[in-house]
């Protein structure tokens, strides 16, 4: 892949970009000879970036098509008079049944297999006794850990008949995280990421919440780096062969200002207006991007 040019700056003081480990001052900087980059070392060393191998990408592959099966599977449960519950229990039997385990049970103390944020809840709903009422939106948030390789994708769905707001919210969230493909390609940023989500939310006067950002995924959950939905075009890290993160961009009909519910967990606009919310796992490739929980936006 071709990087642009300086397009990773390197201080006297940062780790030397042949990924010896040692200080640049102290190995390349002055060298005739200097070694090839070795993107794997610098980006573990400098940002604390796993990059994924091919081995990695199929395993990380295999848990998004699981997760794209259930996300499937949630589009074709939800209705009026379904409860949250329910659409839990599907799930996490549907995940159990091809082997794979829905990370965000127990994880750091939430108590379901999945996500379900209703209406003017952000993110980080949790699965309960309420049943689904006809105008409602509902975005199922889903993470499986298989074989070790972890994937998380997530979509908004209406109930029922939508009302004008609920139309625009979603096709506004949606709009973004289409902008925000177009900018997956090698020597991008990830400020271009978030500031291309941040144009088209911010150009159709909603709001982008700043509080939970996408990031690195596979190995883990959670993993380096941060990916803001909001940022400066230029801004921030490089974009590699190799990366394997979410973009999740959580968009807001009213203003961005959250809070978290007395469950630790139900992130609510301020404003109980709509947020709508859709994410998916990207790899950057050579010449562009693959995503690892495709499905149609
Ligand atoms: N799936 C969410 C994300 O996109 C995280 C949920 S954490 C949980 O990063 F504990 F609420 F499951
Ligand atoms: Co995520
Ligand atoms: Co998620």
């Amino acid at each position: 892949m071709m990087l642009k040019n300086d397009a990773i700056k390197v201080g006297r003081n940062d780790p030397c970009p042949c990924g010896s480990g040692k200080k640049y001052k102290r190995c390349c900087l002055n060298s005739k000879t200097p070694k090839p980059v070795n993107l794997e070392k610098l980006y573990q060393q400098k940002y604390d970036i796993r990059l994924k191998h091919p081995k990695d990408v199929e395993g990380i592959r295999a848990a998004g098509c699981l997760v794209v099966e259930t996300l499937d599977l949630m589009e074709k449960n939800v209705r009026v008079g379904i409860t949250t519950d329910e659409l839990n229990t599907i799930a996490h039997e549907f995940a159990v049944k091809n082997n794979a385990v829905p990370a965000p049970l127990n994880y750091r103390g939430f108590p379901k297999s999945i996500c379900t944020s209703i209406n003017e809840v952000i993110c980080h709903g949790i699965p309960e006794n309420r049943a689904l009422n006809d105008g409602d939106i509902i975005n199922v948030d889903i993470t499986l850990i298989y074989k070790n390789y972890y994937a998380d994708a997530s979509k908004t769905y209406f109930v029922g008949t939508p009302g004008p707001e609920a139309q625009k919210i979603v096709s506004v969230a949606a709009e973004s995280l289409k902008a925000a493909m177009k900018m997956l390609v090698p020597g991008n940023t990830i400020g271009d990421i978030g500031w291309a989500i941040q144009s088209v939310a911010e150009g159709e006067k909603c709001s982008v919440v700043r509080e939970f950002v996408g990031h690195g995924v596979g190995f883990d959950f959670h993993e380096s780096p941060h990916v803001p939905h909001y940022g400066r075009k230029g801004d921030g890290v490089v974009l590699v062969p190799g990366m394997v993160f979410t973009v999740e961009p959580m968009i807001n009909l009213g203003k961005a200002d959250l809070f978290v519910a007395s469950d630790n967990w139900t992130a609510i606009t301020c404003d109980r207006k709509l947020s709508a919310q859709f994410e998916q796992t990207y790899l950057i490739t050579e010449d562009g991007f693959e995503s690892l929980t495709p499905f149609d936006l």
